[in-house]
């Protein structure tokens, strides 16, 4: 029998567990560690990878796919590279495309891809006079992994120099980031298997980044998505696949990256044109809840595509419906939160809702919050809306003290495609 492991603890973890038990059977799908929602989930410390191959030797588990980006920035494709395990992700190098801002621009500019124009800095004081030129019209990268509070998108020379300050209070005088010029638009998330000699996408979506709803607030891991959008045409997915996804591909194979894996493209498009904001190199996370649940492919035979050079043999097949996802945080979140809190309400749940775990854990057989980002609950539908609704109509069974979500998911007018 085919056992997998899934490495990472969120949402994103729960709804690929979701999904390669649907062909596997949840005894042959480990999660580590997991979460209190994702059955066979076990504490392991992931970032010791000596730990993760014991226990896929001990557990007989041949293929391990790597959720997020920290154990592949930190290596933990090229430790199994040898090994008698199968593994899903890029190696350290191509995970630089994440791991590095400048990396990942200079990868951009140096393969002719569609992205915005950037100069590199490496102390605070050097750019402030960048950031005054522009009027503080500019978004701001630091340089290395810094989940999502690492970029600080300004509209004023106020914006801008606190957002220096800030830079340099968390990492220091000599701090490497960019400046790049912001591109307004609408952003969508476009994400894609890679064997490293072709790419197939999986639908787009949109991820919603900040907390408040009018896109207001401060910027977090996601607080909602949805899947497809409307109004992509051929022509601009055309333009994706010239201008961002082949390049990438050729960047890749010309690099000689060991890349068999996720790749994401953050994307703006601005009257009709894509710029490439930013690459990731492992699934999106709320988007995952929403794209798995519309794919009809078994997980499994894909990935092993992927790892054995096959993906041009796959079509991707997928649900007519539309999904949506609304991530209940805790209050206070993505700053100072309490956790620790009852979730009552997930006994009423109708039957066919999808709730993805993020930050639970359970205690004297009680769901408890344990995090920022708790749950994710996906709807489904014929139209958006309805999808929407039906999202929206469980989340008002869920109650927890101080739960917080945003109630204008999916409700964004997209003007530029
Ligand atoms: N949803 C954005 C991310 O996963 O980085």
């Amino acid at each position: 029998m085919k056992k997998v492991t899934i490495i990472g603890s969120g949402g994103r973890e729960h709804a690929l567990a979701w999904k390669f038990a649907q062909t596997l059977t949840w005894e042959n799908v480990f999660t580590l560690p997991g979460n209190s929602g994702i059955p066979n989930s076990h504490s392991v410390n992931i970032a010791d990878f000596e730990e993760i191959e014991r226990f896929c030797m001990y557990n007989s588990v041949e293929m391990i796919f790597v959720g997020p980006e920290q154990p592949l920035a930190a290596g933990i494709v090229d430790y199994f590279k040898n090994k008698n395990i199968k593994i899903f992700g890029p190696d350290r190098q191509g995970a630089k495309l994440e791991a590095s801002k400048i990396f990942a621009k200079q990868f951009m500019q140096k393969y002719g891809i569609a992205t915005a124009d950037f100069q590199i800095f490496n102390n605070v004081n050097d750019a402030k006079y960048t950031a005054a030129k522009k009027l503080g019209d500019l978004v701001i990268k630091f340089d290395g992994l810094a989940a999502g509070k690492g970029v600080f998108v300004c509209s004023s020379i106020n914006e801008a120099n606190n957002a220096l300050q800030e830079l340099e209070k968390t990492y220091g005088d000599n701090v490497n980031f960019i400046i790049e010029d912001k591109i307004p638009g609408d952003e969508i998330s476009i994400i894609g298997f890679t064997d490293g000699k072709t790419i197939k996408l999986l639908q787009p979506s949109q991820d919603h980044k900040q907390l408040l709803d009018g896109d207001k607030g401060p910027n977090t891991g996601g607080m909602g998505a949805y899947s497809p959008i409307d109004g992509i045409s051929d022509k601009l997915m055309q333009k994706i696949h010239d201008k961002i996804v082949t390049p990438t591909l050729k960047g890749i194979q010309a690099e000689q990256f060991d890349y068999k894996g996720i790749i994401y493209f953050g994307i703006m498009v601005k009257s009709g044109e894509p710029y490439l904001l930013e690459y990731n190199v492992r699934l999106g996370d709320p988007e995952t809840e929403v794209l798995l649940p519309a794919l009809k492919n078994n997980l499994y035979e894909v990935v092993d595509a992927c790892l054995s050079n096959t993906l041009e043999t796959i079509t991707f097949e997928f649900e007519k419906d539309y999904f949506a996802d609304i991530v209940l945080v805790s209050g206070g979140y993505p700053k100072e939160y309490q956790q620790g809190y009852i979730i009552h309400g997930l006994d009423n749940i109708s039957e066919g809702t999808l709730i993805f775990h993020a930050g639970t854990k359970k205690e004297a057989g009680m769901i408890m919050t344990n995090g920022g980002r708790v749950l994710n609950v996906v709807g489904r539908g014929k139209t958006l809306n309805k999808a929407l609704d039906n999202a929206y109509e469980e989340v008002n069974k869920i109650y927890f003290k101080k739960m917080f979500f945003r109630e204008d998911i999916g409700k964004r007018k997209n003007k530029h495609f």
